[in-house]
């Protein structure tokens, strides 16, 4: 049986391991991180993820899946090793490899066999090539190590279901030994495996990834524009969507993208191809519309409010997207930030980002146990994240709870006949404008 570890037990690494396990391999999943290999040895995800606990707890019992802090032991007699650490953002939008050089270092300062290395997290293209040498340079025992690249494609909220059901398998390999190990490990997976050099194995993540970014920004701009000339966004996408060249999916509209890869993605993408002397003027763009449309509502409300000092202000949604309690590159962040310093009382609801979200506003923001809780005497709402439980509330809510109800919709919840029949004020995303409520003169300009 090939001896698998897996190098970082984030959301890449974790999930990679457990979904390796689950179909039969036997796993060792290693982090520095000592709480965190606490949590998991008891079978406790560190992370919300649908179907993950279970898995976890499930593989562990049947003597698949281990955690460790214990590099040394893990890597020694390791046959594959999987790196699937996370690769932040720089100052300068470069993608920083400090977490895989470091681990690379610790591999080639342990392994004792020969050992296939497979990185799994984002790398700028030719990192594989780098790390390769690096790790032939600094090796302690005489043995024959390769790199594959091997990215991963999943989403979070549906992190497990994208990896057991990948759409591909992409193994970016420079000998048929690497190749076929991959292919081996892979079998159980019966998706298509697309086998090719690992320069382009890195660069169809980062192109997925900045392509997906682009489709939304592309929306968003039109959306915008929508607004300005009467259109709707919602009629348009459906008309666009016929055309099986486009298809229906990533056109929704909204206050930008956020999460732990686009956002980096296309910095990364575009900061390597401006070392490299060409600029990709087209995720140039993306990047551009994006930073805007986070305030797209705070554009929209400002237009209703003189200022947001001393109003109470309910903000539903918390996170990037729903299905997660990741806040990383969310839109909520900088815009509470904004409505605070402005002196607004921010009452917050959010299903499972509010933990997370006490961590960068303890005190700044009331924390509320429901999303009516939320709501009760405020001036405005604004959502901005398009959780379930938020589209499927009724709107008389707001009408019934807040002081006036002005509502900002950053993720097209709700339909605008819906909002009139409740009798508010509702503002969205590349769509009309309803004003059914009567603004009243003090509150607004
Ligand atoms: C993304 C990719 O989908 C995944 O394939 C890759 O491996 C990692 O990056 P993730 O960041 O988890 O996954 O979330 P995703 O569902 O893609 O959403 C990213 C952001 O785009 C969210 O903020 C979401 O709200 C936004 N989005 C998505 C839109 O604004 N409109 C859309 O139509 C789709």
């Amino acid at each position: 049986m090939t001896r698998i570890v897996v190098a970082g037990a984030g959301y890449v690494g974790l999930v990679t391991g457990v979904c390796l396990a689950e179909v039969g391999h036997k796993v060792t999943c290693v982090d520095f991180v000592e709480d965190k290999i606490d949590l998991l040895k008891k079978g406790v995800s560190p992370i919300y993820e649908p179907d993950l606990n279970e898995l976890i707890r499930k593989n562990i019992n049947a003597d698949k899946l281990s955690f460790t802090t214990d590099y040394k032991n893990a890597y020694c007699d390791a046959d594959v090793i999987f790196i699937g650490v996370g690769t932040p953002e720089n100052e300068d939008g470069s993608a920083n490899l400090n977490f895989v050089y470091t681990v690379a270092r610790q591999i080639a300062e342990t392994i004792t066999r020969d050992c296939l290395i497979v990185i799994k997290s984002t790398v700028p293209i030719g990192t594989n090539d780098k790390v390769e040498i690096f790790i032939k340079n600094y090796l302690k025992h005489d043995v024959h190590v390769e790199v594959a690249s091997n990215p991963e494609f999943l989403a979070q909220g549906t992190a497990v279901r994208d990896t057991l059901s990948a759409s591909r398998i992409v193994i970016g390999a420079e000998s048929e030994h690497a190749k076929q190990v991959l292919q081996d490990i892979y079998a159980p997976f019966k998706q298509p495996i697309l086998s090719m050099n690992r320069r382009s194995a890195e660069m169809v993540k980062y192109a997925s990834n900045d392509f997906l970014a682009l489709k939304i920004s592309f929306i968003n701009d039109i959306a915008n524009l929508c607004e300005t000339v009467g259109a709707n966004i919602e009629e348009v996408t459906t008309g666009m969507s016929y055309d099986a060249r486009i298809g229906n999916k990533f056109l929704n509209p909204g206050i930008g993208y956020g999460g732990s890869c686009f956002p980096k993605d296309t910095k990364a993408l575009h900061w390597l191809s401006e070392e490299e002397g060409y600029v990709l003027r087209t995720v140039k763009a993306a990047i551009e519309v994006n930073e805007k449309q986070k305030f797209k509502l705070m554009k929209k409300a400002r237009k209703d409010f003189a200022s947001f000092q001393g109003l109470k202000v309910a903000v539903l949604g918390l996170t990037f997207k729903p299905g997660t309690d990741d806040l990383r590159e969310a839109p909520s962040i900088p815009n509470v930030r904004l409505l605070v310093n402005e002196g607004a009382q921010v009452y917050a609801y959010d299903p499972v980002g509010m933990e997370n979200f006490k961590k960068i506003y303890p005190t700044q923001v009331v924390y509320e146990s429901t999303a009516e809780k939320a709501l009760e005497d405020a001036d405005l709402c604004f959502i901005f994240t398009e959780w379930e439980e938020i589209k499927t509330m009724d709107m008389k809510v707001f009408k019934d709870k807040m002081k006036t109800p002005f509502v900002y919709d950053g993720r097209n919840c709700f339909a605008l006949a819906e909002a009139e029949e409740a009798g508010i004020y509702y503002q969205s995303i590349g769509r009309p404008e309803v004003k059914t409520f009567e603004a009243k003169k003090e509150v607004i300009l």
